[in-house]
């Protein structure tokens, strides 16, 4: 019934056509759709009005339709209006990173000042990486793609194309933009990319099922590539040269990126700020067309990261005119340009003759193809997406799910004389809650959000198990942490809520150290040196923080990362120092010391080079000293591994010409059919000897016993990894399919993809499984 009513109100609106009041200052009076059947749409007879014909040829007959000014204004992500052919302005700039957003002083596709007055905010992705669950991911991705449907069939979105995800690699920890990855490893986030894209764009977790091509939204894979710095000593983002071998390119920044396209089908992609080795990622021929579009198959369309195409003359310097940095992005195959640049330069490059209107109609067929793909010029909106309105964003099933993914990401990583979880008996008793972040709902939140259905602090969470509970914030005058020292002391628990928040980690915002906050650090130790019993410290932040005072420290029982837990992140958290949920998030990036920050930031080298100090990054490559390292994480309970079957161990790397004095074999000479016979089956048996139920990750490693000078072959990498849920003391199996060449292989200095012989295990837990390879 809500269903008939909300089309009818749809009909009536198209009727009187002033209802779709999004508040934006090229909102001309047209239905937000082309194609419909009142006076506003006369064109219902043009071919690209018809549903039935091919999305490629429909796009084709409206740019035939278009004068040159006209076609000059789609290429900006404020595509303006064409009325005459009832064509509405679209916003191609939307955000969702983790819940419908919208950015401060910046007009994007959402807009909250209608009956929607909020959405459901998921946890920050890097929380919600932890979780290690291909499943959940797909789930939320997509919830936030129906909260799109529904606010654009209210009138509050003008725009379907959303900028996510981010699947950078998150490289060096002091990365602000960190946080909105889901991590440091290539496989980990190609998997991500995945799921998000099938998710947003409607697909099935399994892919392959848009109907007729049609998008629920359309994801879009960004930053192309090699992008992971915002300001560094000088460097900025918007100039940055960033210089990656052959090597890093191949088996780090780009697979996330192959995997969006190739098996996420995303349509959509951005290109990066940043140039990589001297061209500028928006200006690379090679990387957004023989690449991605060649060898990849990618059929979307690809925007500039905002302001990017304009950089290239201006601020890079690689261009010798405006005109010739718009022939160097339409050339190299982007097609959209966030920002107003090829709105004021295209033309007079069609003047100057630096472009064509070829080159003009190229980038447009990618862009209208994608508006029609999401039913943008099919008439009113109908169908499934059709009937989703006010009602299905904050639906309680979508909050429940943000409060899930809370609950799976949140990693323990320390738990002294099992402290936690708090016993019944302690929620008798006094708890203090002390902390800068224990009682702040924003920074829940982390960035790229819009206003929550709701939100929980830590504080809150806690307040509804403990009826006796006083908070000190602590930490911004000496007389604060007074105040909180003396609430410490007189209480039964303590739990400090410290970290930090957007203004220490953030999108133009690297952090310059790795430790916290100075007077959080003297807090945390002058309440743990005055409470009568251990105390539980949560950190709420995006990057890694190094904790090992806290990690060495007697008084400070417990260690909780919560990330950006998201609208009901203190709920979460309240449940798990209760015990109403068993943790079993796993760190996605390696936890370094603050030495660490010694490295440049700009050095984008993985592999470590002991001969000059460099020490690697991440679990893969880097050598020295960890604060916690990937894959980390505790539970209330202990599971044990054991490798139960693996169907092949020894592997015969046969090569058809001999390369065998250089120690590898290259993937593709090995070929196809030999890759396909090589997978083998890994069973693992997981058992649960504790006496609490609990979900957790399962992940297996590829770890060679040998790690020397070879072929630059990483230490060890992830193979894959299972979410499994066990009752106490039970007992569950799981199933690995392996495939040598996709798992054992790493780039050799060519960027080609090898497997490098010799002795290596299989690693789950503290079980391994010898894996031979021979040439
Ligand atoms: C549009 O936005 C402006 C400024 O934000 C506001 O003053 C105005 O009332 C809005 N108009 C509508 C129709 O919502
Ligand atoms: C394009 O022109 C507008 C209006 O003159 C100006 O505000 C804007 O800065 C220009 N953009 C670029 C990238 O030059
Ligand atoms: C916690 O923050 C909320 C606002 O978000 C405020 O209403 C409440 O009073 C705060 N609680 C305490 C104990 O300060
Ligand atoms: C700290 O507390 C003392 C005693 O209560 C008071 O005199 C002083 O003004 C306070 N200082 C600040 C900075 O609030
Ligand atoms: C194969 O190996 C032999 C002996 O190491 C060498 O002489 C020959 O040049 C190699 N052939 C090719 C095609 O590399």
């Amino acid at each position: 019934m809500r269903h008939i009513i909300h089309i009818l109100a749809l009909l009536i609106s198209i009727t009187c056509s002033t209802t779709f009041s999004i508040n934006a200052t090229h909102q001309p009076k047209l239905p937000p759709f082309s194609c419909g059947r009142s006076s506003t749409s006369p064109t219902r007879q043009y071919p690209f009005c018809d549903a039935s014909l091919p999305v490629r040829e429909r796009a084709r007959d409206l740019i035939s339709r278009l004068t040159l000014d006209e076609k000059i204004s789609q290429l900006i992500h404020k595509a303006a209006a064409v009325p005459r052919l009832g064509v509405p302005y679209y916003q191609w700039w939307t955000e969702a990173l983790h819940g419908l957003a919208a950015l401060h002083n910046v007009e994007t596709g959402f807009s909250f000042d209608g009956v929607v007055e909020e959405a459901t905010i998921f946890p920050q992705v890097i929380l919600t990486a932890s979780s290690f669950d291909v499943d959940l991911w797909y789930q939320i991705s997509k919830v936030i793609g129906r909260e799109a449907r529904a606010m654009y069939n209210e009138g509050q979105a003008n725009g379907l194309t959303i900028w996510s995800p981010n699947i950078n690699i998150f490289r060096d920890p002091r990365w602000g933009r960190g946080q909105e990855t889901p991590g440091e490893d290539p496989l980990l986030t190609a998997k991500y990319a995945i799921s998000v894209v099938r998710g947003l764009q409607g697909d099935s977790p399994e892919g392959g099922d848009l109907k007729d091509g049609h998008l629920q939204v359309s994801a879009c894979c960004k930053h192309f590539t090699a992008y992971d710095l915002e300001s560094w000593e000088g460097y900025e983002r918007f100039s940055f040269n960033a210089q990656v071998t052959k090597q890093d390119m191949a088996d780090t920044y780009q697979p996330p990126f192959k995997s969006c396209i190739e098996d996420g089908k995303a349509s959509g992609l951005m290109c990066a700020y940043n140039l990589v080795n001297g061209v500028p990622n928006c200006a690379d021929y090679d990387l957004l067309t023989k690449t991605a579009r060649g060898e990849w198959g990618f059929d979307g369309y690809i925007a500039s990261d905002c302001d990017a195409s304009a950089l290239i003359f201006k601020r890079q310097h690689y261009a010798k005119s405006e005109e010739e940095a718009v022939a160097d992005v339409l050339k190299a195959g982007m097609d959209v340009n966030c920002g107003t640049h090829l709105g004021n330069f295209t033309k007079s490059a069609v003047l100057k003759g630096t472009v064509t209107v070829s080159d003009i109609d190229r980038a447009l067929e990618n862009l209208f193809t994608v508006r029609m793909r999401l039913g943008l010029f099919n008439g009113p909106p109908s169908g499934a997406y059709g009937r989703l309105g006010r009602e299905d964003v904050c639906a309680p099933e979508h909050q429940e799910l943000a409060l899930e993914a809370a609950r799976q990401g949140i990693v323990l990583l320390k738990n002294e004389r099992k402290l936690l979880p708090l016993s019944d008996k302690a929620r008798e008793g006094s708890l203090a809650v002390i902390g800068p972040n224990a009682n702040v709902s924003k920074t829940l939140l982390g960035n790229y959000v819009g206003p929550p259905c709701t939100t929980i602090t830590p504080l809150e969470g806690l307040m509804s198990y403990v009826e006796d509970v006083k908070f000190e914030q602590g930490s911004d005058t000496l007389n604060d942490t007074k105040r909180a020292v003396e609430l410490a002391r007189s209480s039964d628990h303590v739990v400090l809520v410290v970290g930090l928040n957007q203004y220490h980690e953030a999108e133009y915002i690297d952090r310059e150290d790795l430790v916290l906050p100075w007077k959080q650090q003297n807090l945390i130790l002058s309440v743990a040196k005055a409470a009568k019993k251990p105390v539980v410290l949560v950190l709420l932040c995006g990057g890694p923080i190094d904790v090992s005072f806290a990690k060495e420290k007697a008084k400070i029982g417990s260690i909780l990362w919560a990330g950006y837990p998201g609208q009901a992140g203190g709920r979460a958290l309240a449940e798990i120092i209760f015990g109403d949920y068993n943790p079993g998030g796993r760190l996605t990036m390696t936890w370094y010391p603050h030495e660490f920050i010694t490295t440049p930031m700009i050095d984008m080298r993985m592999r470590a080079d002991p001969s000059s100090g460099f020490p690697g990054r991440t679990y893969r490559f880097y050598r020295g000293k960890k604060v916690f390292e990937f894959g980390y994480g505790l539970s209330y309970t202990t599971y044990s591994y054991k490798i139960v079957f693996v169907s092949q161990s020894k592997f015969h790397l046969k090569a058809s010409s001999n390369t065998s004095d250089l120690g590898y074999v290259s993937v593709p000479e090995l070929g196809p059919r030999w890759c396909k016979k090589a997978r083998f089956m890994v069973i693992v048996s997981v058992k649960n000897k504790g006496k609490m139920a609990g979900k957790h990750p399962v992940l297996l490693f590829f770890r060679r016993t040998q790690y020397g000078d070879g072929v630059g072959s990483p230490m060890k990498q992830l193979v894959g990894f299972h979410p499994v849920r066990t009752d106490a003391k039970g007992k569950v199996r799981v199933k690995f399919l392996v495939s040598p060449c996709e798992h054992f292989s790493s780039a050799n200095e060519d960027g080609e993809m090898v497997i490098e012989s010799g002795d290596a295990n299989l690693v789950v837990g503290d079980e391994e499984h010898p894996i031979r390879l021979n040439l």
